[in-house]
């Protein structure tokens, strides 16, 4: 590494490493130069002249975000001079500004508001009428107040640099100088309000939070966004019991600020109006609101008649329940209820990457620090490069192979963190994909192809130049299964260089359910289940005497092609095929499975809970609950009401979040994390096996290949989701 660069800054000795810029620098030895248009991690503007500054031999004032340290430097932040600048600037980027802070959006959080108490003049010398322009709505979550801009360019570079959509633009000169829309008069793009968030002052404002509240009024809870598996911490602004923001600006998590329109806005469906507050029964044919006590001890008793009669059961669990619901689930469902019968959807084969990276004999190269060949993190692996790569190494890694998904739309969180990586890092990025995908415009290598054959194909084109990186992260989607996944990780080995997988799931827990043993082959850490009961779609078609669906929707289709009816009740979307006798559904909404229940019991959603979930990476995080949920329970507290009607609650234990979580934590294999870690909003890897997994014959995965504007059924239920042009699209 070169030496660092030695200089002063307001008489500090400082080191810096050479291309660090002043402003940088200073901040490092908590110094402060205020900024406009400067942002960490996207070009520079210099645009704004705030964060002016004296260095010595220089003729004039510098902007110390375009400066680069030099040896012997000597840089004053804090002289008359540099604030009488500062001062001026932001006279003059007031002089149209309307200065109507009362009611701004951004007022209390705002940097030119902020600024100005601390530089700025009491009193303007402008007495000219300012230049007025009505506000504009560019879609139905971004508007624009043309005469609060103080043109930073920020929001142009976050679109652009950052989302890779390049959505704004400026139109105009001088004064009349107006952020623009792609589209004349709105917006199409990714919707995702990245501008709205970087913009330092009330510019760009948010069409689903404006005129809600201020910012010093609401709670600000750490919560993980339901939507897809990437797993970013939202942060969600509440107030009196309702969530009215989310975004996360505090960069905690493994996203940092970035979150997609589904963790920004797509947190409403909680509140829609065809919520369920209250468990429905089936009375006459029809089904009717009835009190917890009373739908809880019908289905108690349902379960004990058909376990006394040697009846059937069936379990669908769910990949958005935490890990907690789906271990206590399974364990009903394996001691109470004897069946193995239990799975869920599966939206990648993550077992089958699991299990070749455990049985396989590790063939890499030798780990530079253990000297043990690199294998899975654990205790037969490499401790230094884990075989799954987290989020962050997505954005360290030197080169990146995408094979199947379109990221951009599938997986926003995991394509922003690629398009950084080779922003930062020069990364090289290859797309192996269907379709033309946002990684091509950057991509070293993009390549067209449909199936797995296809890609194999395409991947032995490509083998020179992979073996020529350094290290390598391949990404797959459910196109890649079973015996497909195993040849794909042999590939990887025989490049000779490190290589880490990440299997694409779907939703916010899959990763966690398979894990937790939401499958018939498989208990808790994919130990062998012994007697594999039902698949998912077996279930759906086998006449069982009692059907149990936590959080799934099987109705909806997905899971089997054909309709049908069933033992002669309305079947809506034809999916079971032998009407099991009974039918119990947990879920926020009457969902197509749940109009065909006997019981409905209201459950509480992801921002109405505690607890951990695994995203598609495997790092655990966890939820917090941001605001309660009106008449409905958890499925944790489901389930442990209902283990106390049948009498089994002592045997399943407490049924506490926490509780739980330590039973997992000495049960499942990868799963003893450091709770303190999690619970401070951290993300903890793990790889959830321990050895050799011995079957993974489980049901077939299918991704839904959710965009940024869809979310399996939950996705119906967000009015901002439906609101944009872009959704109506897509859809
Ligand atoms: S909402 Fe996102 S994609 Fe749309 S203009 Fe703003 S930053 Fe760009
Ligand atoms: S709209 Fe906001 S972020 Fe964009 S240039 Fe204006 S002040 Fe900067
Ligand atoms: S990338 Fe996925 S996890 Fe992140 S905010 Fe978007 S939908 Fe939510
Ligand atoms: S922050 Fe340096 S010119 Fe804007």
């Amino acid at each position: 590494m070169a030496d660092p660069v030695k200089l002063t800054i307001d008489g500090r000795p400082i080191e810096a490493a050479p291309g660090t810029l002043v402003i940088d620098a200073a901040k490092a030895a908590g110094i402060e130069i205020p900024a406009f248009c400067y942002y960490e991690g996207l070009t520079l503007q210099a645009a704004c002249r705030m964060c002016l500054v004296e260095v010595e031999k220089m003729p004039k004032l510098m902007t110390a975000c375009t400066l680069p340290v030099a040896q012997g430097m000597v840089v004053r932040t804090d002289t008359p001079q540099v604030h009488s600048a500062r001062k001026y600037m932001l006279e003059f980027l007031l002089t149209n500004h309307p200065l109507d802070c009362p009611v701004c959006d951004k007022g209390g959080e705002c940097e030119l508001q902020d600024m100005t108490f601390r530089y700025g003049a009491g009193e303007s010398r402008y007495a000219d009428e300012k230049v007025h322009v009505p506000e504009k709505q560019y879609s139905p979550v971004v508007f624009f107040d043309a005469p609060r801009c103080i043109l930073c360019y920020r929001c142009v570079r976050i679109c652009n640099e950052g989302l890779g959509v390049g959505a704004l633009g400026v139109i105009n000169r001088g004064v009349f100088s107006e952020i623009a829309p792609n589209r004349g008069d709105h917006l199409e793009c990714d919707e995702c309000g990245a501008c709205i968030d970087i913009c330092p002052v009330g510019a760009l404002t948010s069409g689903a939070y404006r005129y809600q509240t201020r910012p010093w009024e609401m709670t600000h809870v750490g919560a993980i966004c339901t939507h897809c598996a990437d797993g970013c911490k939202t942060t969600l602004g509440t107030r009196n019991g309702r969530i009215l923001r989310g975004n996360n600006r505090d960069r905690s998590g493994v996203n940092g600020e970035f979150v997609c329109i589904k963790g920004r806005y797509g947190f409403d469906f909680y509140d829609h109006p065809e919520r369920l507050h209250a468990p429905l029964a089936r009375v006459n044919g029809k089904l009717e609101e009835v009190s917890w006590a009373e739908a809880l001890g019908i289905v108690a008793k349902k379960f004990q008649d058909t376990l006394a009669a040697g009846g059937s059961f069936g379990v669908i669990g769910s990949n958005h329940t935490t890990n907690e619901e789906n271990y206590y689930l399974q364990r009903f469902a394996r001691q109470v209820l004897k069946s193995n019968n239990i799975d869920h959807h599966r939206t990648g084969d993550v077992a089958a990457l699991l299990s070749k990276l455990a049985g396989g004999a590790p063939s890499g190269p030798a780990c530079p620090t253990s000297g043990k060949a690199e294998g899975l993190a654990g205790e037969s692996a490499c401790p230094t490069i884990a075989r799954l790569a987290t989020v962050s190494d997505l954005y360290q890694r030197k080169a990146i192979l995408i094979l199947g998904a379109d990221l951009a739309l599938e997986h926003p969180l995991l394509s922003f963190q690629i398009r950084a990586n080779y922003r930062h890092h020069q990364a090289r990025i290859y797309a192996v994909t269907p379709g033309p995908v946002r990684e091509d415009k950057y991509a070293a290598a993009s390549i067209r192809a449909a199936t797995p054959a296809d890609c194999f194909a395409a991947l032995e084109h490509l083998r020179d130049k992979l073996r020529a990186e350094p290290e390598l992260v391949v990404l797959f989607d459910d196109s890649f299964q079973g015996a497909d996944i195993a040849r794909l990780v042999d590939f990887g080995e025989s490049l000779g260089i490190p290589v880490q997988y990440v299997c694409l799931l779907d939703y916010s827990n899959s990763h966690g359910a398979m894990d937790m043993g939401l499958a018939p082959e498989f208990l808790p850490g994919y130990q062998p289940s012994g007697q594999p009961g039902l698949r998912l779609n077996e279930m759906l078609e086998a006449n069982l005497d009692v059907l149990w669906v936590v959080g799934a929707n099987p109705g909806d289709g997905r899971d089997v092609s054909e309709m049908q009816t069933g033992d002669g009740r309305t079947v809506p979307n034809g999916v079971i095929r032998n009407c099991p006798r009974f039918v119990v559904v947990q879920d926020m909404f009457l969902t197509e499975t749940a109009q065909r229940a006997d019981v409905v019991l209201p459950a509480a959603c992801a921002y109405e809970k505690n607890g951990t979930v695994t995203n598609v990476t495997g790092e655990v995080q966890a939820l917090q609950r941001a605001v309660d949920a009106m008449g409905a329970k958890t499925d944790l507290e489901i389930f442990g009401f209902l283990a106390r009607e049948m009498g089994v609650a002592a045997e399943l234990g407490p049924w506490t979040p926490a509780a739980v979580f330590e039973e997992i934590r000495s049960r499942v294999p990868g799963y003893d994390l450091p709770w303190p870690a999690i619970a401070a909003g951290g993300a903890v890897q793990t790889s959830a096996v321990s050895g050799p997994i011995s079957s993974t014959q489980g049901a077939p995965a299918r991704s839904d290949h959710n965009g940024l504007f869809a979310s399996g059924t939950l996705g119906r239920y967000s009015r901002v989701l439906n609101s944009v042009l872009e959704g109506r699209v897509a859809r």
